[in-house]
């Protein structure tokens, strides 16, 4: 997967879980930089904490069981902490997706009383560019791609790697990844991919983030937001 190393990932990942308390619900964002937050937090529960995790896709799910976090989901319990990767991160907004679980990172990540990213420095950015994932019925792909192009896009459907055909969601959906080139009002554009009919996510989380841990070589930088 793109981005960068594997020791600045888990230095982000492992800065991040720190911020885990006794009695907390966690939310388990996806990818692998998170993957590393979630380890550190299996450790924490080895060692004798009480925390509650609430996984935002099936890859966290599995991860989060094979280290032995006890599992809820939000109609149970409301989230205190989420951690959670990005593709890119620009000025505190984010845009994810990458592994197509933006629609339940962002119901997971949004209600969280506290939400930290976690990201090496390739992901870090001044102006958001990265494709914007969107989360579609397989019944209006066609529509949302036309509406895509409307609004500057340029919409390609995302293909799986080792099957003959797309990406299928968590959610049983499909996904578009649209370049807009830079994008410089995020809140904006948001709104409008949003308001599409047939439109299940998009992978823009503006005003999200209360917190980016990059990991670098020499440690790990905390912007507070
Ligand atoms: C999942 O759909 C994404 O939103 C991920 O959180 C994002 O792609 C970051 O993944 P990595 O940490 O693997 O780069």
């Amino acid at each position: 997967k793109q981005g960068g190393s594997d020791a600045a990932k888990r230095a982000a990942g492992e800065s991040a879980a720190e911020a885990v308390e006794d009695g907390m619900v966690v939310g388990l964002g996806t990818g692998s930089t998170t993957a590393h937050a979630i380890r550190a937090i299996g450790g924490q529960v080895d060692a004798g904490i009480d925390v509650v995790g609430v996984p935002t896709s099936f890859q966290s799910r599995e991860l989060a069981r094979e280290v032995g976090i006890p599992l809820s989901d939000l109609d149970e319990v409301s989230v205190d902490l989420a951690i959670d990767g990005a593709d890119e991160v620009a000025d505190g907004d984010l845009i994810k997706g990458g592994g197509a679980a933006h629609a339940r990172e962002k119901v997971v990540d949004a209600s969280a009383d506290r939400f930290l990213v976690v990201a090496d420095p390739t992901k870090t950015a001044d102006v958001l560019s990265h494709p914007v994932p969107v989360e579609v019925l397989s019944a209006a792909r066609t529509t949302v791609a036309a509406s895509v192009r409307d609004l500057g896009g340029e919409p390609t459907l995302r293909q799986a790697e080792r099957k003959d055909g797309p990406v299928v969601t968590d959610n049983g959906n499909l996904v578009l990844d649209c370049e807009f080139g830079p994008i410089e009002a995020p809140g904006a554009l948001g709104s409008e991919l949003a308001g599409l009919p047939g439109v299940v996510e998009h992978g823009l989380f503006v005003g999200l983030a209360d917190a980016v841990h990059v990991g670098g070589e020499d440690g790990v930088t905390v912007r507070e937001l």
